[in-house]
């Protein structure tokens, strides 16, 4: 650490005008920048509030950061618009991973004005780190040195053992006011920080968020009982028995896929895996029984992500089924193109699974800069909500976190999710903006709606998946994150009705798989996060003009602290999920070598990543890019979805929503038909 006394006094020569300010008014050099809210609900849990403890030492070592004003980032999502509404001029011309990156980071002016701030304040400049995409810069200084630079005082914060530093308010220089986004530590509390001079309290308690974990993983859900139908006998052997049996064939006759495809390099799809873990020899046993022209020991390329591992041993625990199926439907639909799988975080992350946050450390993998990304309040993976590493466990992944190691596939698909409200909002916000990135780069973020109807899965914190608030005891619908996210396309399920066949129409996905999970249907309804995107806007108006679900609602405040208000069961202004839909019942595939019935929202993502796929393929063939974000597209395009009208999503002693003509909350716009998806996108630029 080079701070010497020279540097020290540098900096007070400085200041020296403002001596004063510390304990007073600021002088007219500085201006008030932030302030606490002393209601406000930014710190993770608001209920559980921190206890303000005494001042630092003001030796001790403060890792600040200082956002810098991005550029662009309220333009992000009308530059998204740009490259993916068909009837823009630039529709489908996509950015270049460092055209983004240059077009959220701060301008130059801003870094140098900041930069040369602090070196005049006698800051070493060769301590001042810098991130790939410029949006923050990083130093370490002793506590005095950055209560001078920022005029404001430090004192620590405690809450369960915890300690973390941050100030009531803090300033910065005027002609620096428009380039600095916030500090941290500032209002915002700094990371858990280790503080001799705090006695940890004999009781000291796990931190209650993480009580609130879930499985994240919606598994396909296994059923067992036998169903006594009658097949149809009109149709080919293969397909008249859809509906009890539902197979790669089906699929296709469904949505007429084609049987053939030209693979061409790069358009390998990709999944998302995390915990669960595929199984060569269940692969293999799907493929010999319901996809035989894909040869023994066909498997995805492999990309471990933080140390996760692949594949399994059959019998393994880790081998729960998400993977196995993913995997299958994929390679059915896209034989002989090639699959990509990322196996996410080490084994005893993913083992506990008890972190809140999830997906970070895949995004940091495959884009770099978003390892040190800020935005929001938030730089970085945040400390215990996101795996850390090295894990130094023994045991854990012992190497530096990924970083941009890979180059993000043009299809991504991730059957994984968890309730919005399980994650901080400027966690969420933050990550969804990655979303954006990849989306304004062309790739195409495929992402399972849940499999419990207007809520989330039963779990400690709430026996019923739904929300309380505002007076109300779970009778709140609960929507998912990621999948609440505008910039991605949520995918939700439906089913053949019993009896029916592929020659008819499909219902929403709805079944009792027994107990704890009763209410098994396909996810929906409205994010109390994210407004209402414009690409959305005249089918949810629509949607509540002609078919009002006649339910009590809300309208979500900015911080979301109002759910439940007036009687309200959703927020009547939120982003409506899902987009789309496809089957997800009766799936036929191994597991732990035993051939069983899988339902999900989990089998529809992977089907969608399949029809992208084949689409992008047949475009890059004519000399054309890739379709990246598709939610403009389909929304202006919904005749080339069929409709589902029937079935609903009912949770939380309420009946949900029901599936209607046009866009819903239970099944989107619809299921694919193929051939029309395939001929808009070759007429689109
Ligand atoms: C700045 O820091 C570097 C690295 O710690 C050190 O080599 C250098 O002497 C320092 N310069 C001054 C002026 O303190
Ligand atoms: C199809 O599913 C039904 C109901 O689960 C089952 O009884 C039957 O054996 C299955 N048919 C085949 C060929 O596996
Ligand atoms: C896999 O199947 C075998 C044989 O039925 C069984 O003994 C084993 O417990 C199963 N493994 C898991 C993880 O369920
Ligand atoms: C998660 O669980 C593991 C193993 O039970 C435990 O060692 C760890 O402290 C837990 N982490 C958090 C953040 O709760
Ligand atoms: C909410 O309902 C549950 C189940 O009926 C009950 O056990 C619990 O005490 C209720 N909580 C409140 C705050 O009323």
């Amino acid at each position: 650490m080079g701070y010497s006394l020279r540097a020290f006094l540098a900096l007070a020569a400085v200041v020296a005008v403002t001596d004063s300010s510390v304990n007073g008014l600021p002088s007219t050099n500085y201006v008030l920048h932030e302030t606490r809210n002393p209601t406000g609900t930014g710190e993770f849990n608001s209920h559980r509030q921190w206890k303000r403890g005494s001042r630092l030492d003001p030796n001790a070592i403060v890792p600040l950061r200082i956002g810098l004003v991005q550029s662009n980032i309220d333009l992000g999502y009308e530059k998204l618009m740009q490259v993916s509404d068909p009837s823009s001029e630039s529709f489908g011309s996509h950015l270049s991973e460092a055209e983004v990156h240059d077009l959220f980071a701060p301008a130059d002016e801003t870094f140098d004005a900041v930069h040369s701030w602090l070196v005049e304040a006698g800051v070493n400049a060769s301590d001042i780190r810098q991130y790939a995409n410029k949006g923050w810069l990083a130093i370490d200084l002793p506590v005095s040195y950055v209560e001078d630079l920022f005029l404001t005082q430090y004192h620590e914060h405690e809450r369960e053992g915890v300690v973390k530093i941050g100030c009531d308010e803090y300033h910065v220089p005027k002609h620096l006011a428009q380039h600095i986004d916030y500090i941290v530590p500032g209002v915002k509390l700094s990371p858990p920080m280790l503080k001799r001079s705090i006695e940890k309290r004999a009781d000291t308690s796990v931190n209650n968020y993480r009580k609130g974990w879930k499985p994240k993983q919606m598994p396909p859900a296994l059923l067992d009982l036998e169903k006594a139908l009658a097949p149809s006998s009109k149709l080919p052997k293969d397909l008249q028995d859809c509906a009890r049996n539902f197979t790669a064939i089906c699929y296709r006759a469904l949505y007429q896929i084609p049987e053939v495809n030209v693979p061409v390099p790069g358009n390998e799809p990709a999944v998302f895996e995390s915990g669960d873990t595929f199984s060569q020899q269940d692969i293999d046993s799907y493929s010999q029984k319901y996809a035989s022209y894909i040869p023994k020991g066909t498997h995805p390329k492999v990309l471990s992500v933080d140390g996760g591992k692949a594949p399994v041993a059959a019998n393994s625990p880790f081998n729960t089924g998400e993977s196995d199926i993913d995997i299958d439907i994929l390679q059915t639909l896209i034989w002989p193109q090639s699959m990509v799988l990322y196996q996410v975080d080490d084994r005893l992350y993913t083992t506990a699974n008890n972190m809140s946050g999830f997906l970070n450390t895949f995004l940091d993998a495959l884009d770099g800069s978003y390892c040190h990304y800020s935005a929001y309040g938030i730089s970085g993976d945040s400390p215990g909500v996101d795996p850390s590493y090295p894990d130094k466990r023994p045991g854990g992944y012992a190497g530096q976190k990924l970083c941009g190691a890979y180059k993000p596939n043009k299809v991504i698909s991730i059957s994984y999710g968890e309730g919005e409200i399980d994650v901080p909002k400027n966690y969420f916000l933050r990550q969804c903006n990655e979303w954006l990135k990849l989306g304004l780069q062309g790739t195409t973020v495929l992402v399972s709606s849940g499999d419990y109807g207007a809520a989330m899965p039963p779990h400690e914190d709430s026996d019923s998946g739904c929300l309380s608030g505002s007076g109300q005891n779970q009778t709140i619908y609960n929507p998912g994150n990621p999948v609440s996210c505008p910039y991605l396309t949520a995918v939700g399920a439906t089913q053949l009705e019993p009896g029916t066949t592929v020659l008819d129409a499909e219902g929403a996905m709805q079944t009792n798989l027994g107990p704890g999970a009763e209410f098994f249907a396909s996810g929906g309804g409205f994010s109390n996060y994210f407004p209402i995107p414009s690409y959305q806007k005249t089918a949810v108006s629509s949607y509540f003009a002609k078919h009002d679900p006649g339910h009590p609602y809300y309208v979500a405040n900015s911080d979301a602290s109002n759910i439940g208000e007036n009687g309200g069961i959703y927020n009547r202004a939120g982003r409506g999920i899902p987009d789309i839909s496809a089957n997800g019942a009766n799936f036929r595939a191994f597991n732990n070598q035993s051939d069983g019935h899988w339902f999900g929202t989990s089998l529809a993502a992977p089907l969608w990543a399949s029809v992208i796929t084949l689409i992008n393929q047949e475009r890059a063939l004519i000399g054309k890019k890739s379709v990246g974000f598709i939610n403009p597209v389909l929304y202006s395009h919904a005749s080339a979805l069929t409709d589902i009208k029937q079935g609903s999503n009912p949770n939380c002693g309420t009946s949900g929503f029901t599936a209607v003509e046009g866009w819903d909350p239970v099944t989107g716009l619809g299921t694919p038909k193929y051939p029309d998806l395939l001929k808009i996108w070759l007429e689109l630029p």
